[in-house]
C-alpha cells in the first residue's frame, strides 16, 4: 500500500483499518477522567510503525486526563465535538483547498461568508455594515477585536495612551490579547464586580472619567456575556450606552454564553448584544464544534475592514475576472492568518444538515438541566450557591475553602463526573458547567445523588468525630 499517496481503494482500506479507534471512542464515551500518572512516552519518531501498531500503542493515551468530549464532562467550558463536523473536517482536509485568497476557491469561500452572514440576524447585526471571520477560538477573536478597534485611532502613537476596561471576571484572553495588540499593561483596568459577578457600572464610569483627567485615551470596553467562572452576564445595554457616550469601542466576549442568546430565556438575558462593535463567539464551545472553531463578528466596520491590508505581489488575482469575485470578502485583509483551515465550510455543511433548531433545542435543554440542578442544590443548606445567571453553569461553595476542595476531590475520586473549581473573591467554588451536547437528564440526576451522598458522608464523619472527642 502506498501510504504516502494512497489511491482511492487504499484510502478506503486505511479508513477501515483506523475504524477501531473510532469505534472505541463511541464505546467508551462514559469515560470521565483518569489522573493516574501518565505512562512513560512510548517510542519516538525515529522509527516508523504500522497503523495497527500505532492504534495498539496509543489507544490508551486517549484515556489519560479528562474526556472533554464525554457526557460526564461538566468541567471548564468547551466540550463536545460534533461527529458530523469531525467528518467534514476530515473531508475538507483531504481536499485541502486554499482559502487564503478569494480566487483560489471562490465557491468554498462563499460558504464561509454565508456561515458568517447566518449569524447577523441572530444578534441583530446590520447585514449591510457587518463582517466577520472564523478564527482558531476565543483568544484569536479577542485579539482581532483589538485589531479592528485600532482602526479608529487617528494616530498609531495614540495606542500608548489607550485604556481598556474589563472586569475582574473578564477572561484572561482579553487581557493577554490587549497586551499583544500593543496596549500597555498599566492601561488595562480591571473593574470590580457585584456579588452576582457582573461589572460595577458606577466604578466603570468613574474610572473612565479619572483616566480622561489623566490625559489618557479611554478606548475599548470589554463586556462579558457569560463569564467563564460563573456564567455571569454584564448589563450589556447599560454598557453599550456608556461606550457610546464615551466613544469607546464596545466589545462583547460571548465566547461561552453567546449562542445561548438563541434560546427563549437567553434572548432576555442578552439585551444590548446588538450594540456590540465586535462580538466574540465560539462555535467550539456552545455550538459543540471541534476545537479550533472560533468566530468574530464585526459591526459598523466603517468600510475600513481591510485593517491588515498589505500589498502582496505574488497574490494578485490574474485568474478570475474581477467582476466574478468582487462580492467575495478577502479574509487575508481582515485576519492575521493567510493559510488557514476551512472552518466556515465545515460550519456550513454541518449547519446545513442539522439546522438551527437542533442547536436551539439542545441549548434550551442545557439551560433546563442546569436550572433544575440549581434548584436542587439550593435545597442543601450547607452549600452557598453563586447567583445563577440563567445559563448552563452553577457554582457552589461548601462550608469553607478546604471543605469545598475536599468535596471536589471526593466527587472526582468516583471517576464518574468531571467538575472543576474556581476562586472568586477569596472563596473556592465547585463549577458544574453543563455544556456538552451529550449530557443527559440521567447524568444530572446521578451527579446530584453523588453530591448529596458526599455531603452526607462528610456530615456523618464530622458528627462521629465530635461524639468520640
Ligand atoms: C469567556 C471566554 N472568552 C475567551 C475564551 C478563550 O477561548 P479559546 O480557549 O477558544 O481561545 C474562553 C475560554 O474558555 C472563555 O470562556
Amino acid at each position: 500500500m502506498n501510504l504516502f499517496n494512497p489511491s482511492k481503494e487504499e484510502f478506503a482500506a486505511l479508513l477501515q483499518e483506523a475504524s477501531p479507534l473510532i469505534e472505541h471512542f463511541f464505546e467508551n464515551n462514559h469515560f470521565s477522567h483518569n489522573f493516574s500518572s501518565p505512562s512513560p512516552l512510548l517510542g519516538n519518531l525515529k522509527e516508523t510503525s504500522s497503523l495497527q501498531k500505532l492504534i495498539e500503542d496509543f489507544q490508551n493515551s486517549f484515556y489519560s486526563g479528562i474526556n472533554t468530549a464525554g457526557q460526564s464532562y461538566m468541567g471548564f467550558i468547551p466540550g463536545g465535538g460534533l461527529p458530523l463536523a469531525a467528518l467534514f473536517e476530515m473531508i475538507f482536509s483531504l481536499y485541502n483547498r486554499y482559502l487564503g485568497v478569494p480566487f483560489a476557491a471562490p465557491e468554498l469561500l462563499n460558504l464561509e461568508m454565508e456561515s458568517i452572514k447566518w449569524h447577523f440576524p441572530l444578534f441583530d447585526f446590520s447585514p449591510h455594515t457587518s463582517q466577520g471571520l472564523f478564527t482558531s477560538g476565543g483568544t484569536q477573536s479577542n485579539l482581532m477585536a483589538f485589531q479592528v478597534a485600532k482602526q479608529k485611532l487617528y494616530e498609531e502613537e495614540d495606542l500608548y495612551r489607550c485604556t481598556v476596561y474589563t472586569s475582574n471576571q473578564t477572561h484572561l484572553s482579553v487581557i493577554k490579547t490587549a497586551k499583544a495588540a500593543g496596549i500597555l499593561s498599566k492601561n488595562i483596568r480591571s473593574i470590580a464586580t457585584h456579588n452576582d459577578g457582573t461589572i460595577n457600572l458606577q466604578e466603570l464610569s468613574w474610572t473612565i472619567e479619572e483616566d480622561r483627567k489623566k490625559n489618557l485615551l479611554p478606548f475599548f470596553l470589554s463586556a462579558n456575556a457569560g463569564t467563564t467562572n460563573t456564567g455571569s452576564i454584564d448589563n450589556l445595554l447599560q454598557m453599550a450606552l456608556i461606550a457610546k457616550a464615551q466613544h469607546l469601542h464596545f466589545h462583547i466576549d460571548a465566547a461561552y454564553g453567546g449562542y445561548y442568546a438563541l434560546t427563549k430565556k437567553g434572548a432576555a438575558l442578552f439585551k444590548g448584544i446588538e450594540h456590540a462593535d465586535t462580538l466574540t463567539l465560539d462555535p467550539h464551545k456552545s455550538l459543540f464544534f471541534p476545537y479550533g472553531t472560533g468566530l468574530l463578528l464585526i459591526q459598523n466596520h466603517l468600510g475600513k475592514s481591510a485593517s491588515l491590508k498589505e500589498k502582496e505581489n505574488y497574490l494578485t488575482n490574474n485568474y478570475f475576472s474581477p467582476e466574478a469575485v468582487k462580492e467575495l470578502w478577502d479574509f487575508n485583509e481582515l485576519s492575521l492568518e493567510l493559510t488557514r483551515p476551512p472552518r466556515g465550510c465545515v460550519f456550513y455543511f454541518t449547519m446545513k444538515i442539522l439546522g438551527q433548531q437542533r442547536f436551539v433545542d439542545c441549548l434550551e435543554e442545557r439551560i433546563q438541566l442546569t436550572s433544575a440542578l440549581h434548584k436542587e442544590l439550593q435545597q442543601l443548606s450547607s452549600l452557598k450557591i453563586f447567583p445563577y445567571s440563567g445559563l448552563s453553569l452553577v457554582a457552589f461553595h461548601y462550608q469553607n475553602n478546604q471543605e469545598t476542595k475536599d468535596l471536589h476531590q471526593r466527587i472526582l475520586s468516583h471517576e464518574q463526573f468531571f467538575l472543576s473549581t474556581t476562586e472568586i473573591q477569596g472563596l473556592t467554588y465547585i463549577r458544574v458547567c453543563i455544556n456538552s451536547f451529550r449530557t443527559t437528564k440521567d447524568d444530572i440526576v446521578k451527579l446530584l445523588k453523588q453530591i448529596k451522598a458526599e455531603i452526607k458522608t462528610e456530615v456523618d464523619r464530622s458528627h462521629k468525630q465530635r461524639m468520640s472527642s
